[in-house]
């Protein structure tokens, strides 16, 4: 089976601060694969590197079968990656709703000429978008919040309407920043209930960094660890939590 991502030999550094070094790993079609390690490991940033929001200073990154190393970002989305953000990004002043629609203008294929004219083909679009939409909404179960305004909503909810954002353009493969970040104990644990589903219904590769080790374990099929920009170790969940490199990665010798 080949992977549906590669990054191969990725490097990346900020004057002198080696964010990631040297840092290659495989995701497989259908997989949930977590990037693990300490505050400043360089998880982010490899997932910046994927989005194209940063330049590698070296390396390769092979999605379904073609290097995406030199895509500008704005072609990432309509290459089927889809990502959250570790601090959420959402159009503060307007509702669930639109902020969902917004996420799926990537997948318009209709000119302006078209649009005005409201064509049939445009307005099937259209309706298939809302179903796309309204999908999205009983998955991530935001009924009760599809009408209010996102600086109105508390922060657990707003995590989600970021996920169902990015789930609207169909990712085949969705980044997720810390999804359970600020959420409480409950919250945390529908996140690998919604995550289970969005792998099932969807069909969708999910790459994660967490720092929750019970939702790494509970939710992954693979773990990466790493630390200071640097591969740690590579395996199951449970593989990697007992790996004495891992330990100490994180306690320090
Ligand atoms: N745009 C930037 N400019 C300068 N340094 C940066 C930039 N982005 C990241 N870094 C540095 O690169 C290193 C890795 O940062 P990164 O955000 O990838 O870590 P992280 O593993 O996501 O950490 P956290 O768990 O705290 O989110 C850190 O030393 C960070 O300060
Ligand atoms: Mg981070």
């Amino acid at each position: 089976m080949s992977a549906l991502l590669s990054a191969k030999n990725l490097s990346l550094s900020f004057g002198g601060v080696h964010a990631v070094r040297d840092i290659s790993f495989d995701v497989e079609q259908g997989e949930v694969f977590s990037i693990i390690g300490p505050n400043g490991a360089g998880k982010t940033s490899i997932f910046n590197l994927i989005s194209r929001l940063y330049n590698a200073d070296s390396g390769d990154i092979v999605f379904a079968g073609e290097s995406i190393i030199s895509q500008p970002a704005h072609r990432i989305a309509s290459l089927g990656i889809a990502r959250t953000f570790q601090n959420t990004e959402l159009f503060e002043h307007e509702t669930v709703l639109n902020n969902m629609l917004i996420g799926r203008h990537v997948h318009r294929c209709s000119n302006l000429f078209s649009e005005l004219l409201f064509l049939h083909s445009v307005r099937k679009q259209e309706l298939e978008f809302r179903r796309i939409v309204e999908d999205v909404i009983d998955l991530l179960d935001l009924q009760s919040h599809r009408n209010q305004v996102i600086g109105s909503l508390p922060y657990g909810v707003r995590k989600m309407v970021e996920v169902a954002r990015a789930l609207c353009i169909q990712p085949k493969l969705l980044l997720l920043d810390e999804p359970s970040s600020g959420l409480n104990p409950e919250e945390t644990e529908d996140v690998s209930f919604w995550i289970e589903d969005i792998s099932r219904d969807y069909g969708a590769t999910i790459i994660m960094v967490e720092h929750d080790m019970n939702l790494v374990s509970r939710s992954s099929d693979r773990v990466l660890a790493i630390a200071d920009g640097a591969f740690v170790a590579l395996g199951t969940p449970s593989e990697i939590q007992n790996h004495p490199d891992v330990q100490r990665a994180y306690l320090g010798d």
